[in-house]
C-alpha cells in the first residue's frame, strides 16, 4: 500500500497550476452521453475518481481516448447498456450522476445505490423525489434503482435542500423533456454553472445556474463539443492553506479567485497576505498566526465543507481557540483522532469541533480516512516537526493529482513510497 513520508518544517515557495475541477469533470463526463457525437474535456487531472467514472462509461459501451495533456474524448454512439455495474457504482458516488443522462438518452436506467466517501449518510432522496416529480418511475429493489422515463414530463420541482448532485442530476434528466422544467432551491456552486455552460455549448437551453432557480427548456438533440471545465477551487484552496501553515510565498495559477473568496476572506484575517490577479492567487505567509474564531461550513458562496478539514489542520497550530461547525456532512470530523496523534488539541461535540492551537505538531504515523481528511494530514505533516507517515493515501488519490511532486517542487520534503 502506498504512503507518504514527510519530513516537516520546510517553507513552501514557488508556483503551481490547478487543473479542471473534479466536481465539474465528473458530472460533465456523465453529461457527455447526452449526445451521440464526440465530446472532449480538456485539462482533466489524473485522479482515481475520474478513472473510475471512465471505467463506468466504458462499461456501458463508450469509447474513450485520453492523452497525456489531460484531454479526454468520449464517444457514446454505441452505448449498449442501461445498467451501471454494481461494483463500480459502489466505488464512486458520482455514478449517481449517470441516472439523469441515461434516462434522458435511453429512457431507462438501472443503478445500484452509489458509494463514495464515507462522510455522513449521503442519501439520494432529493434526486429520487425530483425524478419522480417528472413522472419517472423508480422501483427500488434489492439494492438497485430501476428507473423508467418513458412517461417523463416537464415539472416544477422544489428541492428540499440545495443539493449539488440532485441539482445536476435533474438538469441532465430534463434537457430533452418537452416543455419547461423549473428547479427551485437549487445549489449555487460554480460547478452547477459550469454544467449549464457545457450543456448549452452542446445545444441545450438551460438558464439561471448560479441562482436558486434553474429553467430547462427541452430540446430534441444535443451535439458534440470540446470544453474546458472550470479549475478546481478545492485544490487551489488546499495549497493556499498549506502555504498558510508552512509559511512561504506561493503562486497558484489557472484558478478563478472569485470561486475561493470565502477562504481568501478567512486567511486574510491571519498572518497571510493574499493577492489575486486574473487567474493567479498569490499567498504570502509568515507561518504561525492567530486562530480564526469561527469557521462554519455552508452552501456556496459560504465556506466549503471540502476545505473544512484542511482549515482545521491550520487551526491546530494557530494561536488561540477556534470553533468549527460542520453544517453539510455530519461525519466530517473523522480525521480528528489522527490530528490528535500529531499533538493537536481538538474536542468534538456533535457537529462542532473546538480547536485549541498548539505551538507545534509532531510527526506521527497517521491514516487517511477520506479524501479531504487525507489531504489535511499531509498539510499537518508538512508543518509538523519531524517525520510523518500518511497511510491509505488511495483516498487522497481520488482527488489530488501528483500531490508529492507538486509539493516537492515547492520545496517540501515529501515522498511517495510503496
Ligand atoms: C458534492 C461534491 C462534494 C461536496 C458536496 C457539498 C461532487 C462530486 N461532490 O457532493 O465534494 O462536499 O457537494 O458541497 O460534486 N442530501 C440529502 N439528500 C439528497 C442529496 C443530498 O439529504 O438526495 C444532503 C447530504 O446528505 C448533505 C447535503 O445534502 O448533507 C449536501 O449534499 P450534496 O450537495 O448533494 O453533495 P454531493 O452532490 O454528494
Amino acid at each position: 500500500m502506498s504512503r507518504y513520508i514527510i519530513e516537516g518544517g520546510r517553507p513552501l515557495e514557488g508556483c503551481l497550476r490547478v487543473k479542471a475541477a473534479k466536481n465539474s469533470v465528473l458530472p460533465l463526463l456523465a453529461a457527455s452521453i447526452l449526445t451521440e457525437e464526440k465530446v472532449v474535456l480538456r485539462n482533466c487531472p489524473e485522479i482515481s475518481d475520474i478513472k473510475n467514472m471512465l471505467k463506468i462509461l466504458a462499461g456501458i459501451g463508450c469509447a474513450i481516448e485520453r492523452d497525456d495533456r489531460g484531454n479526454i474524448a468520449i464517444d457514446s454512439r454505441d452505448i449498449y447498456c442501461e445498467q451501471i455495474p454494481c461494483v463500480l457504482a459502489k466505488e464512486l458516488r458520482s455514478s449517481v450522476f449517470l441516472m439523469g443522462p441515461m434516462l434522458s438518452r435511453m429512457k431507462r436506467a438501472k443503478i445500484s445505490y452509489p458509494g463514495g466517501c464515507e462522510i455522513g449518510m449521503r442519501p439520494i432522496d432529493i434526486h429520487l423525489a425530483g425524478l419522480r416529480e417528472m413522472g419517472i418511475t423508480i422501483d427500488e429493489e434489492s439494492g438497485y434503482l430501476d428507473c423508467d422515463a418513458t412517461g417523463a414530463r416537464a415539472a416544477q420541482i422544489l428541492l428540499d435542500l440545495p443539493s449539488v448532485g440532485a441539482t445536476e442530476n435533474l438538469m441532465m434528466a430534463s434537457v430533452f423533456t418537452p416543455g419547461v422544467t423549473v428547479l427551485r432551491n437549487c445549489a449555487k456552486e460554480p460547478e452547477i454553472a459550469d454544467l449549464q455552460n457545457f450543456l448549452n455549448a452542446m445545444g441545450a437551453r438551460v438558464s439561471g445556474a448560479g441562482s436558486s432557480m434553474i429553467t430547462i427548456e427541452g430540446v430534441t438533440k444535443l451535439h458534440g463539443v470540446a470544453y474546458t471545465p472550470i479549475p478546481d477551487r478545492i485544490i487551489a484552496g488546499t495549497y493556499m492553506i498549506a502555504t498558510a501553515m508552512c509559511g512561504g510565498f506561493v503562486t497558484i495559477e489557472g484558478a478563478i479567485p472569485e470561486h475561493i473568496s470565502s477562504l481568501t476572506a478567512k486567511l486574510s484575517k491571519t498572518a497571510c497576505k493574499i493577492t489575486c490577479k486574473n487567474d493567479k492567487i498569490i499567498v504570502r505567509s509568515k507561518g504561525r498566526s492567530k486562530s480564526l474564531e469561527r469557521i462554519d461550513t455552508m452552501y456556496y458562496p459560504g465556506f466549503p465543507t471540502d476545505l473544512q478539514t484542511q482549515m482545521m489542520a491550520l487551526q491546530t497550530i494557530s494561536r488561540g481557540t477556534s470553533v468549527i461547525a460542520e453544517n453539510i456532512f455530519e461525519t466530517r470530523f473523522k480525521t480528528v483522532p489522527q490530528l490528535i496523534k500529531m499533538g493537536a488539541d481538538i474536542t468534538v461535540r456533535d457537529r462542532t469541533a473546538v480547536v485549541k492551537g498548539v505551538a507545534k505538531l509532531h510527526g506521527a504515523q497517521v491514516c487517511a480516512t477520506d479524501l479531504r481528511g487525507g489531504a489535511s494530514l499531509v498539510l499537518a505533516g508538512l508543518a509538523a516537526e519531524g517525520r510523518t507517515e500518511v497511510k491509505d493515501i488511495y483516498h487522497i488519490d481520488r482527488g489530488y493529482e501528483d500531490m508529492a511532486p507538486v509539493l516537492s517542487e515547492l520545496g517540501a520534503d515529501i515522498n511517495r513510497v510503496v
